[in-house]
This record gives structure tokens, C-alpha cells and sequence, in this order.
């Protein structure tokens, strides 16, 4: 079955890819949504480049992702998903591809206006993606923000559907993204 590992799950590789962003995620909006009220300090500023680190290492994750998935598509749905999840589920995971790709460009394109210019993990410098304009960095950092409290609410929504799936209608969805189950 393509895309698939045989038994209807994931690839180890998708596994892979979507648990350790997941994590990188969550971690990346709880420390975003503290740091902005931090006091300009020492503190301050090496949180704010660690979040533009890991934030540019989920770019990264996810265009492997997408690079992985045109190789190895996801396997199809079980027959207990009904007619609507069927045709709703790709549009959920898709927005959640778009914002795991719109979160970082924004911020990436929010530090080049800001006048920051990023060196991921100190070491690799990149380039400036638009001139120093502190009306575009205003625009950035809003949409910024927006795109993190859509992301949150399309997660909500993620999570639910599949605690949904496996408490109520015992599918096995879970499963096949489990990092458990081979
Ligand atoms: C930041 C957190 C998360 C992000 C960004 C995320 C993103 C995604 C995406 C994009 C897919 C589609 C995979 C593909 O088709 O290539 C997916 C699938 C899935 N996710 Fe998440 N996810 C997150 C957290 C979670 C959590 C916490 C759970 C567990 C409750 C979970 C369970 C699943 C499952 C079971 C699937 C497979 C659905 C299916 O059967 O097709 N995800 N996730
Ligand atoms: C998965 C990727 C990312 C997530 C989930 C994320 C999430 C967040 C969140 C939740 C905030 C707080 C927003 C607010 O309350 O206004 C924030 C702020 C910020 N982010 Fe990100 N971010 C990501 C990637 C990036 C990247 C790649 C950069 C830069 C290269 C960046 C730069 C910033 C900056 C500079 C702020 C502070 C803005 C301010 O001071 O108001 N972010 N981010």
C-alpha cells in the first residue's frame, strides 16, 4: 500500500517528522507567548534568537515533510470516517502545513524589517528578506501573532478530532500516527 507501512499507519519517517515538530510547536508558542512580555534583558534577547532558531529548524522540518509526503503519501482512511471527515480532513491537515510554513516566513520576514538579520544557530547567516521598515515590521509582527492564535485554534480542533476518533468511535486513528505501534 503506498504510503502506507503495511498495517494502514504513517511511515516511520512521517512519524518521525510529525512528532518532533509537534514538539518543537508547542514549546515554540508557549516560549512566544512569554518572552514578548519579558523585560529588554540579556535573558530577553537569548530567548528571542533561540526561538528564531528553532522556529527556521520547523521550516526546515516541514518542507521535508512535504518533500516526504509527495513520495510517500498518507495512507488512506479507515472506512468507520465518515463522508464530510473524509473531505475535511485534508483541508485540516493542509492548514496545518500552511501555518507550519506561514509561522516561520512571517518571522523570518519580521526580523529582516525589524532590521535583525538572522544567523541560525549562530553559525549560518541569512539573508535579509525585505529592507528595514518599521511600518512592515508593525504589519509582520501582527500577522505573526494571528497566525500563532489560528495555529493554536487549528490544533485544538486536530487533537480533538482524534481524541474524538479514539474515544468515541474506537477507530484507531491515534495508531497510526502512534510512535508505539509499528
Ligand atoms: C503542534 C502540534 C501538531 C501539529 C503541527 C500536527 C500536524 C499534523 C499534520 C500536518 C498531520 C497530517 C500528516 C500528513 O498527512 O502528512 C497530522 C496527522 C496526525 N496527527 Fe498531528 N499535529 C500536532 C499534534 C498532534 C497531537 C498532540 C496528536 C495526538 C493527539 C496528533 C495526532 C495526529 C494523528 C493521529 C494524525 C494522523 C491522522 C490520520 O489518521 O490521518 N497530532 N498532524
Ligand atoms: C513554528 C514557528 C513559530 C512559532 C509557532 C512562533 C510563535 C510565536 C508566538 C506565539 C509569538 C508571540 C506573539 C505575540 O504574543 O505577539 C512569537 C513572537 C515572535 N516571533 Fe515567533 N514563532 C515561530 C517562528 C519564528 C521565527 C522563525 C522567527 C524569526 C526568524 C520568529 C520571530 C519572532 C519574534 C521577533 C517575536 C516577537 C515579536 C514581538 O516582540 O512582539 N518567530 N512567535
Amino acid at each position: 500500500m503506498r504510503g502506507a507501512d503495511g498495517q494502514g499507519g504513517y511511515t516511520a519517517v512521517a512519524k518521525l517528522l510529525h512528532w518532533l515538530t509537534a514538539l518543537l510547536v508547542l514549546g515554540m508558542l508557549g516560549v512566544g507567548l512569554w518572552m514578548v512580555g519579558l523585560p529588554i534583558s540579556l535573558t530577553k534577547l537569548y530567548v528571542y534568537a533561540w526561538h528564531k532558531w528553532i522556529g527556521l529548524t520547523v521550516l526546515v522540518l516541514t518542507v521535508l515533510r512535504l518533500l516526504w509526503r509527495t513520495r510517500s503519501p498518507p495512507p488512506p482512511l479507515p472506512a468507520t470516517v465518515t463522508a464530510w471527515e473524509r473531505r475535511l480532513a485534508p483541508w485540516g491537515h493542509g492548514a496545518l502545513l500552511v501555518l507550519l510554513l506561514a509561522m516561520p516566513v512571517s518571522g523570518w520576514l519580521m526580523s529582516s524589517a525589524g532590521g535583525v538579520s538572522v544567523v541560525w544557530f549562530g553559525v549560518l547567516p541569512l539573508p535579509d528578506l525585505v529592507p528595514r521598515d518599521s511600518l512592515t515590521f508593525d504589519m509582520l509582527r501582527t500577522v505573526h501573532h494571528w497566525l500563532a492564535w489560528t495555529l493554536v485554534a487549528v490544533l485544538v480542533l486536530h487533537v480533538a478530532a482524534v481524541v474524538h476518533h479514539d474515544l468515541f468511535r474506537r477507530d484507531g486513528i491515534f495508531r497510526r500516527m502512534s510512535p508505539f505501534t509499528r
